[in-house]
């Protein structure tokens, strides 16, 4: 996720751009760019938070028109060279979305000629640009170009582009990322989303996908996908700067958590190929041979990376054959650990700095194990450390709570069990296009259970005043209910337990009163027939059951007192479901004991001490 603005007007453009850049470092904050045309291209960069960008631009930059980008490293360290704007010859590009073909249009533009200064997805669009208005024999203008140069783009944009050849406008266009525009009295705005703008304006003209545009000083042009002009309603806003960061939303948390459809999307942009039953991971530094012969995995994580990880555990037995152990990285570090060459170390960490997680890596490394880091923050330190990276690509998370970045966690553990499984040849490819088909139903699926909020509200508002609550699940349930528990404590401060259901037995049942909300995660599936005895020894004492089922279940109501409806989906895709269903419960239990959501008492986003 990035921030990208542009200000076409009669006020020096360097100003707004960075003022309203500012208000969109939620959406990124690593480095950051502009380019003003002030008789020629003038273009300014750095690694950093707009503040660094500030102090680089200098003070006598007379331009009135320009375009800006906060980024969120994606493709690409977070390095100046990779930071937007993209210029090709005399044209300037930013980029918020994926390129999801960038390979192969970066190959046809290296053929062409083209010279690439950066590692990012969003070079193609400048050089595309540049190349359709200027290398090809026909000779068009700027949004021609633009319109032909989307044809060739797969994934999700909002482009921003100026040209000095048509030094009065810019040009933009979006499919499946957000883009506004601000209408202005000294001119007129284009950005990622309102908080940019609310300064300038609140007079909003909303792009829709498939939609290409120009923003000059005193006029406003929006096209159809068909090429024809759209008159657009201004719409007025009413939002203060807060709110506006957060979309509207009362937390970072919740906004999160109705990110997902977006950022599930993200994570497996461009890697799953359901025609070959396959994934495609290029950034894996894994042979065929080494893959084949793997013996043993060890997942090093903690917090919720570790719930991840131990879902990974049953995937990469399920999917790939390999035996794998899952480790919390702050007992791993100051074990006994039996490791050799040939084995893998996979390190799950949002942040990638976390101080336990990166200790038990480095440890695990001086074994000589091959390591793969599982992390959403480009160039962070396990990044840098690990063999092999996969980035999971949900965006900035600024709720101390993980949400969006635990199922982006697990949609990568997901690609990675499948693409084991198969250079194994331990799956068929017929089972993991069920996967990939599974997979790709998610978005459509997590956007139903949003829809459904309220039901969870009312859940969260009849138990919110317990003391306790117990989550049990069987198999790859458990996780989620070790999640689903995490969730709830950190943020409600209700004493929760995460159970594997059968371990209920053992102990816990114990604990079990009238007052005690049990939420059962009760998906269909091989152990579904165990939950619903557990449910029952949980129902003999007293306790109150929360079940959460496929919407086609028709037994389930027999046994639960309530019941939240996930949509049916794969058996093992499953979790990622409950889990975001799970998280709005906590959400929802939190506000009504009106806890600080975002920001948990005693808690920080990234934990780099020991
Ligand atoms: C999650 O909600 C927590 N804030 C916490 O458990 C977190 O997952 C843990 O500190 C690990 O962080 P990491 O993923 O950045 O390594």
């Amino acid at each position: 996720m990035c921030g990208i603005v542009g200000y076409a007007g009669r006020n020096q453009a360097a100003s707004i751009l960075v003022d309203s850049l500012k208000r969109l470092e939620y959406r990124g904050y690593d480095s950051a760019g502009i380019s003003l045309f002030n008789g020629e291209l003038a273009t300014h960069k750095t690694v950093g938070k707009i503040a660094d960008l500030e102090a680089i631009i200098p003070d006598d930059l007379d331009a009135c028109i320009g375009i800006g980008h906060t980024r969120w490293a994606t493709h690409g360290k977070p390095e100046t060279r990779n930071s937007h704007p993209h210029v090709s010859g005399n044209v300037s590009v930013v980029h918020n979305g994926i390129i999801e073909n960038y390979m192969m249009l970066k190959e046809e533009l290296i053929e062409k000629g083209y010279e690439f200064k950066s590692d990012t997805d969003t070079e193609v669009i400048a050089h595309l640009l540049h190349q359709k208005m200027y290398a090809s024999d026909k000779s068009i203008d700027l949004l021609t170009s633009m319109r032909e140069t989307i044809e060739c783009l797969e994934g999700s944009y909002a482009i921003a582009a100026l040209c000095t050849d048509e030094s009065e406008k810019i040009i933009f266009a979006r499919k499946d990322s957000p883009l506004v525009i601000g209408v202005g009295e000294d001119g007129n705005y284009a950005a990622s989303d309102v908080t940019a703008l609310l300064k300038y304006t609140k007079d909003i003209l909303y792009i829709n996908d498939n939609e290409t545009g120009t923003v000059s000083p005193d006029e406003i042009r929006v096209f159809g996908q068909d090429g024809n002009l759209i008159k657009k309603d201004i719409e007025t806003v009413e939002w203060d700067i807060e709110a506006a960061e957060k979309a509207g939303y009362d937390h970072f948390m919740l906004k999160e958590i109705h990110e997902q459809p977006t950022s599930i999307q993200n994570t497996f942009a461009g890697k799953l190929l359901e025609l070959e039953g396959n994934i495609k991971l290029d950034e894996l530094y894994l042979s065929k041979e080494q893959i084949k012969y793997l013996r043993r995995a060890t997942i090093i994580a903690c917090g919720t990376s570790w719930n991840a990880g131990i879902l990974g555990k049953y995937l990469f037995e399920k999917l790939a054959g390999i035996h794998t152990d899952i480790e919390t990285a702050s007992e791993f570090r100051y074990g006994n650990p039996v490791l050799c060459g040939e084995e893998l170390t996979i390190a799950i960490t949002q942040s990638g700095e976390t101080a336990d997680t990166l200790a038990a890596v480095r440890s695990s490394m001086s074994y000589g194990c091959k390591t793969i880091a599982i992390t959403n923050v480009v160039g962070s330190t396990i990044a840098r450390e690990c063999d092999s990276v996969l980035y999971t690509r949900a965006g900035p998370e600024i709720g101390v709570a993980a949400t969006k970045t635990f199922t982006a966690q697990l949609i990568t553990l997901y690609m990675l069990a499948i693409h084991l499984g198969r250079s194994r040849n331990f799956i068929s490819p017929d089972d993991a296009k069920k996967l990939i088909i599974g997979l790709k139903k998610l978005p459509g699926q997590v956007q139903k259970i949003l829809n459904r909020k309220e039901t969870i509200k009312e859940c969260a508002d009849i138990f919110a005043d317990r003391r306790d609550y117990f989550f049990i699940g069987r198999y790859l349930n458990y996780p989620v209910a070790l999640e689903s528990a995490l969730k709830l404590k950190e943020i409600s401060y209700i004493h929760a337990e995460g159970y594997a259901a059968g371990e209920l037995k053992h102990g816990p049942l114990a604990l079990l009163t009238k007052d005690t909300p049990v939420v059962a995660i009760a998906t269909k599936g091989h152990t579904y027939d165990k939950i619903l005895s557990n449910i029952k020894e949980v129902k003999a004492r007293d306790a109150t059951v929360i079940a959460v089922a496929d919407e086609d279940d028709t037994e389930i109501e027999k046994y639960a007192d309530v019941v939240l409806r996930i949509p049916s989906s794969h058996e093992l895709i499953a979790p990622v479901l409950s889990s975001v269903t799970l998280q709005l419960l906590a959400y929802y239990t939190a506000l009504a004991r009106d806890c600080s959501i975002d920001k948990p008492r005693n808690l920080a986003k990234s934990v780099t001490v020991e």
